[in-house]
């Protein structure tokens, strides 16, 4: 195996590896890495659907899909070709769903446990554009002088699906149900790396405002902490070829993804593995059934 880290303070490229037949010894060195690196590119990885919920599962127990487009619970659809086959248009509700995704989010953060890792597969890509980016939220702790430090240990954020893609619109691809599902919660806006003991930043697109501050000061902190983490040398961004898979921290990196021709299909298929803890969305190998 071969793992080469990028130029930046996360990220790296993983190839001469069969993520279907692999060894735990091999496994040991890709978590490692991964807790080094935070995101991994398994490069024309080409692993089969079935393959990628399995190598996915080794990170552990997976979090059932929001999106009823999905055929199974395992798999997220992130494509822009609707059912009917035809593409989506920038403004109808699958284009802006898919816009939310081009602001830095963390997955899941709205959830009341946030995401472990999700692991993106690129099943058919653009010509051009289509990047996705991600940023290294514990070199942006580290960035931060000792006052900002102290002031925001024990703040807490209040994220919101209903906030972040509200403000973008198509929420409507969610049933009622899904939404309902989806109340606002708590999260700490400064976090701990349950590996690695590394503080991080816990903020992104869904982080609506902090407890006990008035809500514009809140919401501008909330922003500017976001647009001052994500600069180099904390972004690493991959364009993809079909058949890669990424997998990223969402405990420690914000991503974001980048526009294409919007005319042109990209489908893309995501697993992710559920937060540690009393997490209601963890798909459970009895098969119960999340919210
Ligand atoms: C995601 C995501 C961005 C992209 O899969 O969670 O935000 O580039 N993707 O598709
Ligand atoms: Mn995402």
């Amino acid at each position: 195996m071969n793992i080469a880290p990028s130029t930046a303070t996360l990220g790296a490229t993983v190839t001469d590896v069969r993520l279907n037949t692999l060894s735990d010894r091999d496994w040991q060195t890709i978590e490692d890495a991964f807790h080094q690196y935070a995101v991994l590119v398994f490069a024309r990885a080409n692993l089969t659907e079935s393959e990628h919920i399995d190598f996915s599962r080794r990170f552990g127990p997976l979090e059932r899909t929001l999106s009823q487009r999905a055929d199974r619970q395992e798999i997220s659809l992130l494509s822009n070709v609707a059912q009917d086959g035809k593409i989506a248009k920038p403004d109808d509700n699958l284009g802006l769903f898919l816009k939310g995704n081009r602001y830095w989010h963390t997955d899941s953060s709205f959830k009341k446990v946030g995401a472990k890792v999700s692991l993106l597969r690129a099943v058919e890509v653009p010509d051009s554009g289509g990047d996705t980016e991600w940023a290294d939220m514990r070199a942006g702790w580290d960035a931060l002088d000792p006052d900002t430090q102290r002031r925001l240990e024990g703040l807490v954020a209040v994220h919101s699906y209903a906030y972040s893609q509200g403000k973008v619109g198509g929420i409507a691809l969610l049933n009622k149900r899904e939404q309902d599902a989806l109340p606002p919660v708590r999260q700490p806006v400064v976090r701990v790396h349950p590996a690695t003991g590394r503080k991080n930043l816990y903020v992104g697109r869904h982080a609506s405002h902090i407890v006990g501050m008035p809500r514009d000061e809140g919401r501008a902190l909330l922003e500017r902490l976001t647009q001052e983490a994500c600069q180099a040398p904390r972004i690493f961004r991959h364009h993809w070829e079909a058949g890669d898979i990424v997998a990223w921290d969402n405990r420690c990196v914000l991503h974001r993804g980048h526009p294409w021709p919007f005319d042109q299909p990209r489908v893309m298929k995501r697993t992710t593995v559920a937060g540690d803890g009393d997490n209601p969305w963890t798909i459970s190998e009895a098969g119960g059934q999340a919210p």
